[in-house]
């Protein structure tokens, strides 16, 4: 988009949620350019039913009431993961909690699940909806997370399944921000399988009218010990979640960076989770034999790294950070390089590409 070679350097001038905030009410008032250019055939693919005209997504956090959704899907996006919504509205940390590390294309947040609540995006998407004509495409997943105050974290995930089961394509349990505490404990295995008891059979009773229960998937952290891994993985698979998100943000990976804000407390996402991000990947693709779609996230910000991600074992990826640097063209540009990619090594689709680096 030509106007973001001129706004661009404008908004990374301002503090970063003041520039968020722009760049969402530019978004909601239609001034960023849509791009109409239909996908390369390669990069299309069917996952759980759902058709992703493309396999580059927009990670969670980037439209958290899910304000923007259609504008986004506009700039070309081949599914937005909207969220992470909690059941009640919050106002999150105290700020700043944002922080841009330009030198090292990273950002550091402890924003700490700001939103305004199951209420208001369920109004929003039952708007979007009723006006959703039939030309329009794109896959919306809605991300769900617990409030910090809440008395039982498993139950927020429930009342969220139960509440979105039928607005969303696609539902996330975020059990890995590193900016609630004790969420995180939910990766633990014990922890793990009472949650996901609880939260598919909620699934279950909320399916009414769906020839299929809507698609679950669960998204990790980085920064996980191989038990955990290994025992996540497994729990994945007996209890047969649709698919895992990897990965979140991390809460090392310090060393290295040089940036002014680099020890500020919060999850690290961008160019410095690149390969942490990869790698688990990897190894979840591995533990779980490649039965199990796997949406690769962390660092991306070209078509080779995409094309990493895939090769690794991502059916889809999804990147956040990287917007904040390089601006909306950026999602064209990986799609094209993405698809060039493929071709050059003889991919006819991208399902094909899936995995081919993981086999040990
Ligand atoms: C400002 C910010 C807010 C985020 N908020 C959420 C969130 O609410 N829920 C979530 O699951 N992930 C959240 N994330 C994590 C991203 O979805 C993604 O997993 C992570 O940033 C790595 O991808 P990236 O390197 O492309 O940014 C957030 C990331 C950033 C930078």
């Amino acid at each position: 988009m030509n106007s973001y070679r001129f706004a661009g350097p404008l908004i990374r001038r301002l503090e970063p949620e003041a520039a968020h905030g722009l760049t969402l009410w530019a978004l909601r008032h239609g001034l960023v350019r849509r791009r109409a250019k239909p996908d390369d055939a390669r990069l299309a693919q069917r996952l759980w039913g759902l058709d992703f005209a493309n396999p580059v997504g927009l990670a969670a956090g980037f439209d958290k009431n899910a304000a923007v959704v259609d504008a986004m899907l506009g700039l070309g996006f081949g599914f937005v993961e909207a969220g992470s919504v909690t059941p009640r509205p919050q106002e999150g940390n105290p700020r700043p909690r944002l922080f841009r590390l330009s030198r090292d294309r990273a950002v550091i947040n402890r924003l700490g699940f700001n939103g305004e609540g199951h209420d208001a995006v369920a109004a929003r998407l039952a708007v979007r909806s009723g006006t959703r004509g039939s030309g329009r495409s794109g896959v919306l997943g809605l991300n769900l997370g617990a409030n910090r105050d809440s008395a039982d974290t498993a139950a927020d995930f429930e009342a969220g399944v139960r509440r979105f089961a039928l607005q969303a394509d696609y539902l996330v349990l975020n059990v890995s921000s590193p900016n609630t505490p004790g969420l995180r404990d939910l990766q633990a295995r014990g922890q793990l399988e009472a949650l996901l008891d609880r939260v598919l059979a909620a699934r279950a009773s909320a399916r009414a009218g769906r020839d299929r229960p809507t698609p679950l998937l669960l998204k990790i952290a980085p920064d996980l010990a191989p038990e955990d891994i290994a025992d996540i993985a497994e729990v994945a698979l007996a209890r047969a979640l649709d698919g895992l998100i990897i990965s979140n943000t991390s809460v090392g990976l310090r060393d290295g960076l040089s940036s002014r804000h680099a020890g500020e407390a919060g999850g690290l996402s961008g160019l410095p989770l690149f390969e942490r991000s990869t790698a688990l990947l990897r190894d979840v693709h591995r533990l779980t034999n490649g039965r199990m779609p796997l949406v690769g996230v962390g660092g991306v910000a070209s078509g080779a790294d995409a094309y990493a991600k895939i090769r690794a074992g991502a059916s889809l990826v999804e990147l956040y950070t990287a917007l904040v640097f390089e601006g909306p063209g950026l999602v064209a540009r990986i799609k094209a390089e993405l698809a060039a990619l493929l071709a050059d090594d003889g991919f006819a689709h991208v399902a094909d590409a899936v995995g081919v680096d993981a086999a040990n």
